[in-house]
């Protein structure tokens, strides 16, 4: 199996099933202007995420690592009229070409773009005694990824779900004597959710435009 099979696969279950439109289009056409990495989930990846809060009924969404806003635009159009969605960006031009996606994906009403390093972000969130998230996506600085999860079950509820973007790198997360800080932050991340006694979860392999990763999803439990 190669990367030109898993792209070729992809590309044929994205037409069929999660294309674009023209406000998801623009927004990866001006992140790529911007000079954007091209680090976006994959389409279908975003189609799963508006799946999974769809299912999950969720009506406040919390985003850790915006980029443009290409993952964030999928999560908002799952949420109601009267729904909000809160994603953290560490880098202000990121959030600068993410809250003008948002807004030609007429979101800008329901999301807010926060700027600063996410741990600072999510202090600042908890002092606001916001209402519990039902869904937490996490996937900004993956050295951060045990206490991203640890702020994620702070800001939830029994019943919420928090995903975990990367998982997999190609493999390396199976090195427990990695020394890459993203490599033992997402295992650390890992550990907390097998261990934690609010939360069960599991974690997928993924192949696809994106290469060969991962999503890890937990439940909160009572
Ligand atoms: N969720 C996006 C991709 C996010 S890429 C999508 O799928 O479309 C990761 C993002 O996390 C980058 O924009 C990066 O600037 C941001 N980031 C990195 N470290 C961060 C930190 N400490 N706090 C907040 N954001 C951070
Ligand atoms: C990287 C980050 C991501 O969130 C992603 O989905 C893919 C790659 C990265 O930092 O390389
Ligand atoms: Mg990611």
């Amino acid at each position: 199996m190669s990367q030109q099979q898993w792209t070729a696969v992809d590309h044929y279950f994205t037409d069929l099933l999660a294309p674009a439109d023209e406000a998801l289009t623009a927004a990866l056409r001006d992140s790529d202007a911007a000079g954007l990495p091209q680090i976006s989930v994959a389409p279908n990846q975003g189609k799963l995420l508006q799946l999974l809060a769809q299912i999950q009924g969720a009506r406040r969404i919390l985003e850790i690592g915006t980029l443009g806003g290409y993952s964030t635009i999928w999560l908002a159009r799952a949420l109601p009229a009267d729904g909000r969605l809160i994603t953290l960006e560490y880098s202000p031009v990121h959030a600068e070409v993410a809250r003008g996606n948002l807004a030609r994906a007429g979101l800008d009403k329901i999301t807010e773009v926060r700027v600063g390093p996410a741990l600072d972000s999510l202090t600042a969130l908890a002092i606001e005694h916001p209402e519990p998230f039902d869904l937490v996506f996490i996937d900004a600085d993956k050295a951060n990824n045990p206490h991203y999860v640890e702020w994620a079950l702070k800001l939830t509820r029994p019943g919420s779900l928090i995903i975990v973007d990367n998982v997999v790198r190609s493999g390396a997360v199976t090195d427990a004597a990695s020394t890459e800080p993203s490599i033992q932050g997402t295992r650390e991340a890992l550990e907390i959710i097998a261990r934690h006694p609010k939360l069960t979860g599991t974690a997928l392999q993924t192949v696809g435009t994106k290469g060969y990763d991962g999503f890890a999803l937990a439940r909160v439990l009572d």
